[in-house]
């Protein structure tokens, strides 16, 4: 199904794929991609039969080789600052949608390819991968909050190193440093991605998007607090009936059928 211009979105089940279709120019997100991504993303975090997303790139080259240099070579200030604080938000809504996202990495994802792969939840790469921040060669700095995720995701002389330089790096350094979670060879990535996609839509929904509310929201506040944020989620899963449900199939040595209630 073809919900916009830039972008593939399909269905099967519980799993949703959205692709980034603009392999002409490696999918770079002009403005209109990162719209039209933004009204995908709020759809399928509103549609209760969408437990897990896979977010990837059209064509076997790229992911997204970053933000669109046609664009970023004309804006102004102001204009510039409009659009960092677009791209934020919609990669905050990947972050905290309250349903794994997971970046099936099959190629180039640079600059804002790289920070739109570090917005989702989890991150397998191709062994072909390629992964980087090179908006230092262009004199200019991420936009997508790339300087923040990425220090929080590998450390800050790490995350230094790569915003400095501008290199890219490899899927196995990138697993190295904790950027992807897993590599795969490059054949088996997205059947490899739709088996962890498949597990984590089975898990129980509510449990899901506290967990990931509780590390999201956990990190940005101080330590007592994110742990009194957590014992009150702990509570408020004592609610829900799948907990009765996992807690039951478990002393039934049963597998338990979670349905999000
Ligand atoms: N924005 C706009 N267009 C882009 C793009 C981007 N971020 N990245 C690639 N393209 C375009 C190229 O201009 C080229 O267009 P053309 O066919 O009209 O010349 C096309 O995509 C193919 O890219 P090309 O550079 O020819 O492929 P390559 O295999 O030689 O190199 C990359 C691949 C990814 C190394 C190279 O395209 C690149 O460095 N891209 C920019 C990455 C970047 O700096 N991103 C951060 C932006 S903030």
């Amino acid at each position: 199904m073809n919900v916009a211009q830039n972008l593939l979105l399909d269905r099967d089940g519980a799993v949703a794929t959205i692709t980034v279709n603009r392999p002409k120019v490696l999918n770079a997100l002009n403005t209109d991609t990162l719209d039209e991504l933004r009204r995908a993303i709020l759809a399928l975090k509103h549609d209760d039969g969408v437990r897990a997303v896979i977010l990837t790139g059209a064509g076997e080259k790229s992911f997204v080789a970053g933000a669109d240099i046609n664009e970023l070579a004309a804006q102004t200030p102001a204009g510039g600052r409009e659009h960092a604080i677009r791209g934020q938000h919609v990669l905050d809504l990947i972050e905290n949608m309250g349903k794994p996202v997971i970046a099936a990495i099959n190629g180039y994802a640079l600059g804002g390819g790289c920070e739109l792969a570090m917005a989702c939840t989890l991150r397998i790469a191709a062994d072909t991968a390629k992964l980087g921040q090179p908006e230092i060669n262009l004199g200019i700095v991420p936009g997508y909050a790339g300087t923040q995720r990425l220090a929080r995701l590998v450390g800050k002389g790490r995350a230094l190193e790569l915003l400095l330089t501008g290199d890219q790096i490899g899927a196995p350094e990138a697993h190295r440093l904790g950027l992807v979670n897993r590599v795969v060879p490059a054949a088996e990535l997205m059947k490899e991605s739709r088996k962890l996609a498949d597990a984590l839509a089975a898990k129980a929904p509510i449990a899901v998007r506290y967990i990931i509310d509780a590390v999201n929201k956990g990190l940005e506040i101080p330590f007592p607090q994110a742990q009194v944020f957590e014992a009150t989620l702990f509570g408020l899963v004592a609610s829900t009936d799948d907990m009765r449900e996992g807690t039951r199939a478990f002393l039934e040595k049963r597998k338990a059928e979670f349905r999000g209630r």
